[in-house]
């Protein structure tokens, strides 16, 4: 596997559009991006057909629905979208252990009976529109990033393989969760990308510096004038800087 392969399977881009056509559209002009991700908006609109057509194109989904349920419902959900070949999927870990032991437990049951490879179930922790303030309105007396290491140690006990946080909480979550617990990082933004709405950004390569597992990139990739250029200049600055050899980031 070189390196350029190595980096793609890093790289998710999040295709946050409206129809089926814009997401083909997409997913054929990024030739070498290998797992896109379907979120609620999308999948809303297109359905889990949509799904099994970015697998015939060759690439992996992640499937972002951030289950919560009660544990029977979520199982079933997980199993459904492990027969709709979800490479990745998240449920909020705020659902609570039962719940993600259950998720686990399906999805490596379903992938058994289905013959293919378990989907990597991420945890949604707190998520990053919620500062401190709103968290007591909710009755959670702990400060964001306390919250975050609880709830994540929760989902790592629970099965679970990993989780999505703000890059400031990359280092943090690999210190006290270990290298094998999966970090999936949004809010990533290039150095010559505009910001949006994003607030706590870091750029590809910075991300990559501090342990991110796989980075999810939007906007500064599909709201580009070129999709491909924009992902391939990202892939180029990662390249120069990244050595994925032993599955690690020597800088
Ligand atoms: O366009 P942009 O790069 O900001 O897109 C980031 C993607 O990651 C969006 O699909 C957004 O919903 C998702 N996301 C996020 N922050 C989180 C969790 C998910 O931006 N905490």
């Amino acid at each position: 596997m070189n390196k350029t392969s190595d980096l793609a399977k890093k790289i998710i881009v999040a295709l946050d559009v409206g129809s089926k056509e814009k997401a083909l559209l997409l997913v054929k002009q990024l030739e070498e991006a290998r797992v896109f991700k379907v979120g609620l908006r999308l999948f809303s609109a297109e359905g889990p057909s949509l799904l099994q057509e970015i697998k015939n194109l060759g690439r992996n989904v992640f499937l972002d629905l951030k289950l919560h349920d009660i544990p029977n419902t979520v199982a079933d959900a997980v199993r459904v979208a492990v027969r709709h070949n979800a490479f990745m999927l998240t449920l909020h870990s705020s659902g609570g252990r039962e719940m993600m032991q259950r998720a686990a437990e399906a999805a490596a049951e379903e992938a058994e009976k289905k013959g293919t490879t378990k989907p990597l179930l991420l945890a949604v922790t707190i998520l990053t529109s919620l500062k401190d303030e709103q968290l007591r309105e909710i009755g959670m007396e702990e400060d964001t990033l306390n919250q975050v290491l609880k709830l994540a140690k929760l989902a790592k006990q629970a099965g679970v393989d990993g989780i999505v946080c703000s890059p400031q909480e990359i280092e943090i979550v690999k210190r006290e969760l270990g290298e094998d617990f999966l970090v999936v990082a949004p809010g990533i933004r290039p150095s010559w990308a505009a910001a949006h709405d994003q607030k706590r950004i870091l750029t590809p390569l910075l991300a990559i510096q501090k342990g991110a597992d796989f980075l999810v990139i939007g906007r500064p990739i599909i709201a580009a004038e070129s999709p491909q250029e924009a992902y391939l200049k990202i892939m180029e600055e990662l390249e120069g800087a990244v050595d994925t050899s032993h599955g690690k980031n020597s800088v």
